[in-house]
């Protein structure tokens, strides 16, 4: 723990952010295997809210482990590390006002907590972009899969490391039998509903 250190806070306050930007930060937390559609859903789902006027920003597991994160590996303490700085990273835009949407396969319940934790509630909306192993295998986009059966990826996530699923997913979707748009379509009402979104 960091000792001698002040924290403060500036004038402009995200709550001045927030009303300059006409929206609130919120964190989606999508999670689920690799395969399932999280990227794919982010992406779809931040250029919905961009048209609809959104400042919104992906943090994404593999682009991010290619750059601020690019020390860690898949071991559960590195995979613990990885969601600790995503958590504070998605906090700070909050701050900022942005509507983050962060794909990781997130796998532990506890670092998902965590994440929750530091948000609180009314900012923390978890996605649970479930499909099949099967089906995720079946895809297996990068090939990683394939290799992992192989042996060729020490604890890969469903074949030989954990995923423990949501319990109580704020959204829950079957990415493996909708369309990519009626996915979509249900994160908008859900933000709809809630007032997040305008329209
Ligand atoms: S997490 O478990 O720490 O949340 P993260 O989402 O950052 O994972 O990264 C997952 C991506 O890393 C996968 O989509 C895949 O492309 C790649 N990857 C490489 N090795 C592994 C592994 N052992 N388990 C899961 N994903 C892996």
């Amino acid at each position: 723990m960091a000792k001698h250190i002040y924290p403060h806070e500036g004038v402009v306050k995200r709550e001045h952010r927030e009303r300059l930007l006409g929206q609130r930060g919120v964190t989606l937390w999508f999670t689920g295997l690799s395969g399932a559609g999280k990227s794919t859903l982010a992406v779809a789902v931040e250029e919905a809210l961009h048209k609809l006027g959104n400042l919104t920003y992906i943090l994404d597991g593999d682009n991010i482990r290619s750059g601020i994160n690019n020390n860690l590996s898949f071991s559960p303490e590195d995979r613990k590390e990885n969601i600790r700085r995503i958590a504070e990273i998605a906090k700070l835009f909050r701050e900022s006002g942005v509507i983050t949407l962060t794909a990781f396969i997130s796998p532990y319940r506890e670092d998902r907590q965590l994440a929750r934790d530091l948000a609180g509630s009314d900012d923390f909306i978890e996605v649970f972009a479930d499909a099949s192993l099967d089906s995720c295998e079946e895809r297996d986009p990068k090939g990683l899969y394939k290799k992992a059966r192989a042996g060729q990826i020490p604890e890969f996530t469903g074949i030989s490391a954990p995923y423990e699923a949501p319990e109580n997913p704020e959204i829950h979707i079957r990415t493996d039998q909708n369309s990519v748009e009626d996915c979509v379509e249900m994160v908008l009402s859900y933000l709809r509903e809630k007032k997040l979104i305008q329209a």
